[in-house]
């Protein structure tokens, strides 16, 4: 009989907000295994999988392990009061087969390299906008910003905003409403006294708000996602309005804490390791390897989770139908046995692009794509103009087990 470990860095938020001392934790997990037994107080008990490897082969059985129907780790109350709600969210995530096929491919070819390409001008313009920050901030070109807040959340949320086709007037809702669904675990990100009534509430303040949006597309389409989503037929048959929102909603959310936190981790990377910003300001044909060691450090979607349809095995460890399995991508991107020194940024590293940060099989991120875009544009633009960066404060982390990554970096540069 397997015996559970003894940890609480997958399942207690505040774990995520020291993310020196989770990795430590985990890298002592990995000496002891790719699959770990979960039991902790409020919780169902559940598989941590951990192993690259293992991550990979529950990924490539999908009918075996499905996302439904609980696809992301709640406490028991949490869901209980979900299960209480009379209108349960459903977005890809939420979906299997065959119902995922058709809702995936309505956008599918819209977050394909061809017609992504068709962004590269929006996001040079961001990038432009993000050195004219440092600049704005430097006198005799040195500077301190708080690169989270000044350049990082910005960026991709002006992304999604493009692509969803909303006016920049919305950028302030936009923000607080992810931030606060995706940060309800965090003391600084949720609503006042916040509690699992108050993420219901953050909810419904999306759906009005995209139900408005999806009444306006159709009214007068445009060739925005959002007219997409609108006017979207599944199997021949308009999307129901509930899957309408629950689109809406993901890629509204999916694509920017997300990619902010990959760009902000990926800055803290290059301020700690001046080898490494010295090796890419000499050889700037490196930047796309290393956008793949920010995004494999960053992993800033920390975990999905999937459940078992029959008795079976991972990694040789024996699953029962029924059995929940936290995948977790932060974990997986550390595992020893498929990254050498895991913990080191290294910009020349031959298989950076195995990070599994974006997931891997039918649910493969739909905008791994365009977050790639988005930091190689970024970063080709800042790096040649950094002659030197430094962490100049105290950083801080988010405390969510979904998604979360930098809150702040405080960051002193030298411009050239
Ligand atoms: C660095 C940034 C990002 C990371 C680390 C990330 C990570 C992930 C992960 C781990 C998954 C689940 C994959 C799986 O289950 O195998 C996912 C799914 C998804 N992502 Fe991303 N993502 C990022 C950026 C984006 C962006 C920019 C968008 C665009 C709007 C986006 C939209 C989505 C959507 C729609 C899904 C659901 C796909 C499905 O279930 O079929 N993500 N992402």
């Amino acid at each position: 009989m397997r015996t559970a470990t003894p940890t609480d860095v997958f399942h207690n938020p505040s774990r995520y907000g020291d993310m020196a001392s989770w990795r430590r934790e985990v890298l002592d997990l990995h000496a002891a295994g790719p699959v770990h037994r979960i039991e902790a107080e409020g919780f169902t008990p559940f598989w941590a999988v951990i192993g690259h490897d293992a991550v990979m082969s529950v990924e490539r059985q999908p009918a075996l392990f499905t996302n439904a129907p609980v696809p992301v780790l709640a406490t028991d109350a949490a869901l209980e009061l979900q299960e209480s709600q009379p209108v349960q969210i459903r977005t890809l995530i939420h979906m299997d087969r065959p119902d995922h096929t058709d809702y995936r491919m309505l956008t599918n070819d819209w977050f394909k390299p061809a017609a992504m390409a068709a962004m590269a001008p929006r996001l040079e313009e961001l990038s432009q906008r993000a050195v004219a920050t440092l600049e704005a901030a430097a006198v005799d070109g040195v500077g301190v910003v708080d690169f989270n807040r000044d350049v990082a959340v910005q960026y991709p949320l002006q992304v999604i905003l493009s692509i969803l086709g909303l006016p920049e007037d919305d950028y302030g809702r936009m923000l607080t409403l992810t931030q606060e669904l995706f940060g309800a675990e965090d003391p600084d990100l949720q609503r006042e006294g916040s509690t699992p009534e108050d993420r219901i509430a953050t909810l419904v303040d999306m759906y009005s708000y995209f139900m408005q949006l999806s009444a306006d597309r159709q009214a007068n389409p445009t060739d925005d996602l959002a007219t997409l989503i609108a006017n979207g037929e599944i199997r021949g048959e308009p999307m129901p309005d509930l899957e309408k929102m629950g689109y809406y909603v993901i890629i509204a959310t999916a694509g920017h804490d997300t990619t902010s936190a990959a760009m902000t981790e990926g800055m803290a990377q290059l301020a700690s390791n001046p080898d490494q910003l010295a090796l890419l300001r000499d050889d700037p044909a490196l930047i796309g390897n290393a956008v793949e060691e920010m995004i494999r450090l960053a992993s800033s979607v920390r975990h999905f989770m999937r459940t078992a349809t029959e008795d079976t095995e991972v990694a040789g460890q024996p699953i029962k139908k029924g059995d929940w399995l936290m995948l977790n991508y932060a974990a997986a991107n550390l595992d020893p046995h498929h990254f050498e020194d895991p913990l080191r940024f290294d910009v020349t590293r031959a298989n950076a692009n195995k990070q599994i940060a974006f997931g891997f099989g039918i649910h493969f991120c739909l905008g791994a794509q365009l977050a790639r875009m988005e930091l190689r544009s970024l970063f080709s633009h800042l790096v040649p103009r950094l002659a030197s960066a430094e962490i100049a404060g105290t950083a801080t982390t988010g405390q969510a087990t979904f998604v979360s990554g930098y809150k702040s970096l405080p960051l002193r540069y030298t411009l050239e």
